[in-house]
C-alpha cells in the first residue's frame, strides 16, 4: 500500500540524502522525493549536473536542495558529507552510487582501482549507514535504501569485486533491517537486474553489446517509484522477479523469512537484545 505524499514526507522527511544523484536512477529518486515534498541533498562527483537538477527541482517544487560535490570513494567521504549536511534532519538516506566502472577479470584491473570500488560500495556505505542510522534511531523514524544488484546473490565472471562489494551491502542492509525494524527505521535493499541509466548504456556500448542503444530496459523512474513504495516492506526487493511473481513466495518474501529465521537461530548463541 503506497504511503500518501504528506504521510511520506512526515515519515521520511524533512531531508533526504541521495548519494549518487547526478543522473539515472539517483536523479529519478530525487525528482520523486521532491514531488513528495522532501528537501534533497544531492551528492555525486559531477557538480554541474547536480546544480542543473537543483534548479529544476527548486523551480518545480517548494523545496530546498543542497548540492554536495563529493567523490564517495574518498576515504573521508562520509565525514565530508556529514559536515556538508550539518544540522539538517535527514529522514531518508539513499545510497545509489556504486556501478562497476571496470567490468574486467579480477587481475585485469589494478588493486588500487578495486580499492576505490571497495570504499565506494563498502566503507562509505557502512560509515554513512552508521552516521545517518544513529540519528534516525534517536528520533525513532526514518529510512535507509541501499541500491544494490542481483550480482550480490553470487559470484559472476568479470564482476568479482562488484558482486563481492554488493554482497557486503546486501548483508549489511538485511542485518540492519532485522535490528531496526521494530525501532521505526525502515531498511530496503533494492536488487536490480538491469535499469536504463547512462552508465549502463555506456558500458554496453563499450563492451560492443548488440543493440546497446536500442535494447529495451526497465526505466529508472519506474524503479525509483517502486522502491519508494516498498520502503516499508524490507529487507529486500528483487526487481523484476518480485514484481512478476506478485505472491507470498516472492524472492523478497523468501529473503525476509531467511533473515528472520537466521536471526532467531543466532539469538540462541548471541542473545536477542
Ligand atoms: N544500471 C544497471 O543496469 C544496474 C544494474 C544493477 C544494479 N545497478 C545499481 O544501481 C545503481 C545506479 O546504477 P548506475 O548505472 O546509474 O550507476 P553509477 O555509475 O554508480 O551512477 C549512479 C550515480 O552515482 C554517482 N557516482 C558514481 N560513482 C561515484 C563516486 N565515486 N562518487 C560520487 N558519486 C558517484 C554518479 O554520478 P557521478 O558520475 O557524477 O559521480 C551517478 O549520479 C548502482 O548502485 C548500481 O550498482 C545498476
Amino acid at each position: 500500500m503506497p504511503v500518501p505524499n504528506n504521510a511520506f514526507a512526515h515519515r521520511y522527511g524533512p531531508w533526504a540524502v541521495i548519494a549518487g544523484a547526478s543522473h539515472g536512477l539517483g536523479a529519478a529518486f530525487a525528482r520523486s522525493l521532491a514531488e513528495r515534498g522532501l528537501n534533497c541533498v544531492l551528492v555525486a562527483r559531477r557538480g554541474n549536473a547536480l546544480a542543473q537538477l537543483k534548479s529544476e527541482l527548486e523551480q518545480r517544487y517548494a523545496i530546498d536542495v543542497l548540492v554536495v560535490t563529493q567523490d564517495l570513494a574518498h576515504p573521508n567521504a562520509c565525514e565530508q558529507l556529514m559536515a556538508a549536511v550539518g544540522e539538517r534532519q535527514v529522514g531518508l538516506f539513499i545510497y545509489n552510487a556504486g556501478g562497476d566502472p571496470y567490468i574486467t577479470r579480477f587481475l585485469d584491473t589494478s588493486v588500487e582501482d578495486w580499492g576505490a570500488l571497495l570504499r565506494l560500495n563498502c566503507s562509505t556505505v557502512m560509515q554513512c549507514s552508521h552516521a545517518f542510522g544513529a540519528a534516525m534511531l534517536a528520533r525513532g523514524q526514518g529510512g535507509l535504501l541501499l541500491v544494490g544488484s542481483q550480482a550480490a546473490l553470487g559470484g559472476i565472471r568479470k564482476l568479482a569485486m562488484y558482486a563481492a562489494t554488493k554482497g557486503f551491502a546486501l548483508n549489511l542492509g538485511e542485518s540492519l533491517w532485522a535490528e531496526w525494524k521494530d525501532r521505526g527505521v525502515d531498511v530496503l535493499n533494492l536488487l536490480i537486474g538491469t535499469v536504463d541509466t547512462p552508465t549502463m548504456r555506456d558500458a554496453m556500448v563499450k563492451l560492443n553489446i548488440p543493440d546497446a542503444l536500442t535494447m529495451t530496459l526497465p526505466q529508472a523512474e519506474d524503479l525509483a517509484l517502486l522502491a519508494l513504495e516498498e520502503l516499508g516492506n524490507g529487507p529486500t526487493l528483487i526487481h523484476p522477479e518480485d514484481i512478476l511473481a506478485q505472491g507470498a513466495d516472492t524472492p523478497g518474501a523468501a529473503r525476509r523469512a531467511h533473515v528472520l529465521g537466521k536471526s532467531a537461530q543466532a539469538a540462541v548463541f548471541i542473545g536477542n537484545d
